[in-house]
């Protein structure tokens, strides 16, 4: 197998209903992201449809490849590795991306690096953030002597970072460390589960909550652009709808909760459904579904005057309580395991009012916190060629017996 030392990695994922390539250097310096989105094929069904998933996957991962390495101005024989996806995702969907990279890697004779969602989530924040240190760093060599360089470890030599990943999958809460050699990470990530969802992930509540609503899909951006004109004050759900239940089988920290964090979502949707009922919302609810139906490509500014005040304080409190749970909860365990800093990845970190709400806490306690931009929120494969850049440099290639790992975990419990 031909393992140059160059960092050039083509990555592929194709998790769920995203399409997407990306050519990478070094984990740092992005040159291309390609993502075909399927929003247009899911939306009639509200949620994703595994199977017509699996089917655009195949349809697209030969031009989106393609475009990629044109766009990075780069050929298949450039590359130094082809990074995928491996897991947690749909089966189906997985299996074109896996299946696409390992034919690949066997006929360019290159190494084949799986990776995991989750930890492409977390890499989509340090992307961005190592690519400003090197703009920090190219800043401080033009400007000063080499005697007042600041020496930028960055947050890596403070402690460890502690990570939500919130998307429409996932709510999991990490803490991670990254080792940093001189010339680059020397050991791969080490990362520990400290928090997740009991059931639904918080994205998937916002899709439901807007799917119920009468609004479009996927529901995030929806929610996102209709609670500021409403009152988030208007409808009390109290924390208590969606506090967890007690998952303490088979599982050593559930006991402790400075060990361990639990988020639960499915209640609060329960309760946004029971306030619909309660307050006889089901007619204008469907006539705002009829009314976006006819609409070619429906954008929230359509459903705008199609809301009630009543529906957008709905929104706007259902928006609130997920935001507070998530923060809470997020700076309680960074306190507890003493994090130098909070990055926050996912679909759901495209929120306005959780970027708003979440910066702000980070203020009033004096810890750094980053977000990924919004490109890279949501899935993208830029993310997974940075993940895989340690795994090059440590020569932790996959075997030929790769395959999908649908439930696939990250770290340690
Ligand atoms: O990371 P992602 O693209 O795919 C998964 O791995 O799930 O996340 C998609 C999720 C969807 O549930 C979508 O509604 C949510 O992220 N999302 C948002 C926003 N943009 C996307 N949720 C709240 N506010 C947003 N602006
Ligand atoms: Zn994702």
């Amino acid at each position: 197998m031909e393992t140059n030392t160059g960092g050039l990695i083509l990555g592929i994922e194709s998790s769920c209903d995203e399409t997407a390539a990306a050519v990478v250097l070094c984990g740092s310096e992005t040159l291309s992201n390609v993502v075909a989105s399927q929003i247009a094929i899911h939306s009639p069904y509200g949620g994703v449809v595994p199977e017509l998933a699996s089917r655009e996957h195949l349809r697209n991962i030969l031009p989106v490849v393609r475009a990629a390495l044109r766009e990075a101005g780069a050929t298949y024989n450039d590359l130094d590795a082809i990074a995928v996806t491996e897991g947690p995702g749909l089966a189906g969907a997985l299996l074109v991306g896996i299946t696409f990279a390992k034919s690949l890697a066997f006929a360019l004779n290159k190494p084949l690096i799986a990776v995991n969602h989750l930890e492409g989530h977390i890499h989509a924040v340090l992307l961005e953030q190592k690519m400003l240190e090197e703009q920090e760093k190219r800043k401080d060599n033009e400007l000063s002597s080499p005697a007042d360089r600041s020496s930028s470890a960055g947050w890596e030599a403070e402690g460890p970072a502690l990570c939500l990943v919130v998307s429409g999958g996932h709510t999991h809460l990490y803490l991670y460390r990254q080792f940093e050699g001189a010339g680059g990470p020397s050991t791969p990530a080490a990362s520990k589960n400290v928090g997740r969802t009991v059931d639904d992930a918080a994205g998937e509540a916002f899709d439901k909550v807007a799917k119920l609503l009468g609004l479009g899909y996927p529901g995030g951006p929806w929610i996102d652009a209709l609670a500021p004109h409403g009152n988030p004050h208007a409808v009390p759900f109290s924390f208590a709808q969606i506090k967890a239940k007690v998952h303490r089988k088979n599982d050593p920290n559930a006991l402790d909760p400075s060990r361990m964090t639990y988020f639960s979502f499915s209640g609060i949707k329960t309760a946004v459904l029971r306030h619909t009922q309660v307050h006889e919302m089901a007619a204008g609810i469907e006539a705002r579904r009829a009314a976006l139906a006819v609409i070619s490509d429906p954008k929230p500014s359509d459903a705008l005057p199609l809301c009630d005040q009543s529906t957008l304080d709905l929104v706007a409190s259902f928006q609130r309580a997920v935001v507070d749970d998530l923060r809470r909860k997020t700076f309680r365990a960074a306190e507890a395991f003493g994090a130098a800093t909070v990055l926050v990845s996912g679909g759901v970190a495209a929120n306005r009012e959780l970027r708003v709400r979440f910066t702000a806490e980070a203020a009033e306690r004096g810890l750094p916190i980053a977000f990924p931009s919004l490109t890279l929120s949501t899935d993208n494969a830029a993310m997974i060629a940075a993940a895989a850049w340690p795994k090059l440099v440590a020569r932790d290639f996959a075997p030929e017996t790769l395959t999908a790992v649908p439930s696939l975990a990250l770290g340690r419990g």
